[in-house]
């Protein structure tokens, strides 16, 4: 499974790809707002620092929702390097844009998606990445993990080559079922992953050999 980091914080991201377990990023204009960049020139310049930073994977979404302005802006974001992956939302114009985007060659991440019929016709469409929200789907009294299993089924059923990516990841049991049901991508924030290094039994075992060791050897 991939692990991509859920942000557009620098550090955050030289953070766990220091650590070397990280396949990607992606980001939103909420998390891209959050880190307090605006404009068109610094958000260009900030999609190049986080690629400047990673191997590939840099989802960077799009802002116009009309099929004209979405393939504009993808193409001016797919400039930035290859290692830009278009976000796309999920809306008609999203989808022919997608169709659009995979004939030209440019990988996409169809994003904000809640149910297993848009998931279906992300992958018809030929987006390289289908980002269905499950902490949000929590949020609303839905079972966002069972999204994730419905997917990878039809998927599987079909041979569709798109990568499930789960995202809106809250905590490490979404991670963890996540990688039980076998898709192929998560997206969470620096800490969900470093949280998975937690185990109170790693940390007193690790205790005992040093005192042991001390002992030992003075
Ligand atoms: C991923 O691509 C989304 O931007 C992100 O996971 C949304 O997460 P949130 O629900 O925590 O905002």
């Amino acid at each position: 499974m991939k692990f991509f980091i859920d942000t557009a914080n620098l550090s955050d991201i030289q953070e766990a790809y220091d650590l070397g377990v990280l396949d990607g990023v992606t980001t939103n204009p909420s998390l891209m707002a959050k880190e307090g960049i605006a404009g068109h020139d610094k958000v260009m310049a900030h999609y190049k620092a986080i690629c400047n930073i990673v191997d590939d994977n840099v989802s960077a979404e799009v802002i116009a929702t009309d099929f004209d302005g979405i393939i504009k802006e993808g193409k001016e974001l797919a400039k930035i390097d290859d290692k830009i992956v278009v976000k796309v939302p999920m809306i008609k114009d999203g989808v022919k844009a997608i169709k659009y985007f995979t004939s030209e060659g440019i990988r996409t991440n169809c994003t904000l998606v809640f149910s297993s019929g848009q998931a279906l016709l992300a992958a018809k469409a030929g987006a390289s990445y289908v980002s269905p929200f499950i902490g949000r789907l929590d949020d609303v009294g839905s079972d966002g993990l069972q999204l994730i299993q419905d997917i990878v089924d039809i998927y599987d059923n079909y041979g569709y080559i798109t990568e499930v990516l789960a995202a809106s990841v809250r905590h490490t049991m979404h991670l963890i079922q996540c990688a039980e049901i076998g898709a192929d991508v998560v997206t969470c924030p620096l800490n969900v992953i470093t949280s998975l290094l937690n185990h109170p039994l790693t940390d007193k075992g690790l205790a005992q050999f040093l005192a042991d060791h001390k002992k030992a050897n003075g």
